[in-house]
């Protein structure tokens, strides 16, 4: 009668039983999953400006102590850190707020990396438009104290990666090498719960989304395979969304197919979004669903990274539509 689940799965319960699948585990990454959930939830309800009437004042817009409020990039980027530092489980963090490597102190340290954009989407803050948060995990594969190297992986050694998104609902989306699973933040209980099992994305979509407004600095072979997608040969052409938060564009092309963009542009000729804490993450979710990433000519995952904030340009999605953009790059390399 009650509609209670009185036995759900949580995220936390979800990573305990794929950790006791492993006997050598020894539950760092629960630990470190942990600490990163709390600054999730931390973020979101920074987000859903929880708590505004105090910082506000009752009766007008007046910050009551003063202060100039931090900016919601700078509390996403602090939690992230802080709660990462404190788990006992991190040596290395790279955030895309922060220039150089972050390393944690000796007496905290563990033996996993963390990359992670904290917040992205920050254009969409001010209107209310969905943002999110992605992450990377990896572990140090040398001995000695952590250098800048350990950060530079590929995406191919990846121990876990997804994201948190703070759209409609708060969804975090996590593969540990074994699926996707989406869990959707149930704010009654302060739980993520499994909601979504085993995410598999279609092999086709019918959804291109790219920033079109930078049409005339595109690529050959960006500019064929879009209008080939406006003007098809037969059938209907596909419907255009860009919402210009990568999360939510990403979980989008997850749950419904199709593919998304990110071009080299003559402005930008390694395209805009970072290879550590934005493409690998999305790639590896992304290649767990099923689907594919690629630089247009060569699967992101494969990259070696040389600088950690490197950029290479995106095609993200369902297989077939990832490959019809591969194939059109393939015909102008001729
Ligand atoms: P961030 O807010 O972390 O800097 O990232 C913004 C990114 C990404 O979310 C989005 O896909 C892209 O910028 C949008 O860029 P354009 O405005 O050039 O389309
Ligand atoms: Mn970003
Ligand atoms: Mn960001």
């Amino acid at each position: 009668m009650s509609g209670i689940d009185t036995d759900c799965i949580t995220l936390t319960r979800y990573v305990l039983a794929e950790q006791k699948k492993h006997p050598q585990a020894t539950g760092d990454l629960t630990q470190l999953l942990t600490a990163l959930l709390t600054a999730v939830k931390a973020v979101s309800s920074a987000v859903r400006k929880a708590g505004i009437a105090s910082l506000y004042g009752i009766s007008g817009t007046a910050n009551t102590s003063g202060d100039e409020q931090k900016k919601l990039d700078v509390i996403a980027n602090d939690l992230f850190i802080n709660m990462l530092k404190s788990s006992f489980s991190t040596c290395l963090l790279v955030s895309e707020e922060n220039d150089n490597v972050i390393q944690v102190e000796t007496e905290k340290q563990g033996k996993y990396i963390v990359c992670f954009d904290p917040l992205d989407g920050s254009s969409n803050i001010d209107c209310l438009v969905s943002i999110g948060s992605i992450f990377g995990i990896y572990r140090k594969t040398t001995e000695g104290p952590p250098t800048v190297k350990d950060a530079l992986q590929p995406g191919r050694n990846t121990v876990a990666a997804g994201y948190a998104l703070y759209g409609s609902a708060t969804m975090v989306v996590l593969s540990v090498g074994n699926g996707v699973q989406g869990f959707m933040l149930d704010p009654a209980i302060g739980e993520f719960i499994l909601t979504e099992k085993n995410i598999k994305i279609k092999p086709r979509g019918k959804i291109y989304s790219l920033n079109e407004g930078y049409e005339q600095y595109w690529d050959e072979a960006t500019k064929e395979y879009v209008k080939s997608k406006k003007f098809p040969e037969s059938g209907k052409p596909y419907g255009g969304r860009y919402i210009g938060s990568m999360v939510a564009d990403v979980h989008r092309t997850l749950m419904y197919g199709g593919i998304f963009m990110y071009p080299a542009t003559t402005q930008s000729p390694k395209g805009k979004l970072r290879l550590l804490y934005e493409c690998n993450p999305m790639a590896y979710v992304m290649e767990q669903a099923g689907g594919k990433a690629s630089t247009g000519t060569s699967p992101i995952l494969d990259l070696q990274p040389t600088e950690i904030h490197q950029r290479s340009p995106i095609f993200l999605g369902s297989k077939e539509d990832v490959e019809d953009v591969e194939a059109v790059y393939k015909k102008h390399a001729k």
